[in-house]
This record gives C-alpha cells, structure tokens and sequence, in this order.
C-alpha cells in the first residue's frame, strides 16, 4: 500500500467528471481504495476522493461518526469507513443548512457550505454489493462534498457567501464570534467536514 500524493484546486483532474467504475472487485480498484484510506488518515482527512489522488475513477472513502448513547461527552465518537463506487445522489427534502467544511486539496483554508439536509444516497461497495442510505446531518454534508469531487466541483464553487471562506489559523475567530454566551456548548470544531 501506498500514501498518495494529493491534487490541489487547480489541477484539472479536480475539475473533470470522473468515470464510472465497472467492476469495484478488480484487483487494480481494491488496491486503489486501500491507497485511499491510507492516505486519508496519513492526512487527518474525513473523506477522500479517487480525483484528489489523481485517479479519475467515480469512487469515494469517507468516515460518519456512529451514534452511540452510552457515549460519554468528552470521549470522541467513533466511525465507520465507508467505500462507495458509482454513488448517485438525491436529496430527500428541500432543506439546506449551511456548514463549515475544509477539503485537503483545498489545504489550509475553510469555508461555509450550503448542502441539502438530508439526502438519500446509493452505489455499491467493494465486493459489489449494494449500498442504500438515507442520512442527514454530518454523514450528509460528508457524502455530499465527496461526490462533489466525482462531478469536477470543489466546496468554494457551492459557496454563496465568500466573507465565509477563511484561514484555519483564523477560523476560532468566527467560531468566538459566533457562540451564544449563555451556552456552554464547546465550540464547533468537531462538527467540521474535511474531505
Ligand atoms: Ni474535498
């Protein structure tokens, strides 16, 4: 296995629709989403796409936190890694929420992202089998800014507010300004999607 090197915005794999994969089990796509995952978590990533590895294949690996309610507050959730080949996307209702996101070929900045609330999504997994979720919150906004990458479209082509695109090393500014005082919420840093 192998860490891969990450294309960043201007690179014009980044920009291309990605094709469709036929056979998720060939030996050349296993070793491909393995290459995936491992450089994924060699970047501290939520989610990665084949296009930000210079593979223009229509797969994505990204991880969800699991509910768990026997979690405790300060203990971090835990995740499921998903592999998802030839996903197809469908919101299921008209509501859009807006998000803080980061994206690792975009590296070093973040933006605020309008996404559909909860969508339904599908494709099939590594051994060919069939994948078909319906989701909301985090795991949405996830799935939605992976398969973005699959259609040439990278999260500040979503934006609509750009005062909203910002420096990591600036965003706990935002983050102080936004806080309502008589919460004693933690701020939003885990909430945050960077794929
Ligand atoms: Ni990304």
């Amino acid at each position: 296995m192998a860490i891969l090197k990450i294309a960043r915005m201007g690179h014009p794999i980044l920009m291309r629709r990605a094709q469709e994969v036929d056979d998720p089990d060939a030996p050349e796509n296993r070793y491909l989403v393995h290459n995936l995952i491992e450089t994924m978590a060699d970047a501290r990533g939520l989610g990665l796409a084949a296009p930000q590895v210079h593979v223009s294949k229509r797969v994505v690996v990204f991880q969800t936190p699991v509910d768990d309610p026997e979690r405790a507050a300060d203990e971090p959730a835990e995740r499921e890694l998903t592999v998802l080949f030839n996903p197809v996307i469908e919101p299921v209702s008209d509501e859009i929420v807006y998000g803080w996101e980061g994206c690792l070929s975009v590296p070093e900045l973040r933006g605020e992202v309008p996404r559909h609330a909860a969508v339904r999504y599908r494709g099939l997994t590594l051994d060919g089998g069939a994948i078909d979720r319906t989701v909301d919150g985090m795991h949405a906004r996830v799935v939605q800014h992976e398969c973005d990458h699959l259609d040439g479209i990278l999260y500040p082509m979503r934006m609509t507010d750009m005062s909203k695109l910002v420096f990591e090393s600036e965003f706990h500014h935002l983050i102080e300004a936004a806080r309502d005082p008589d919460s004693h919420e933690e701020d939003t840093e885990e909430e945050l999607v960077d794929g």
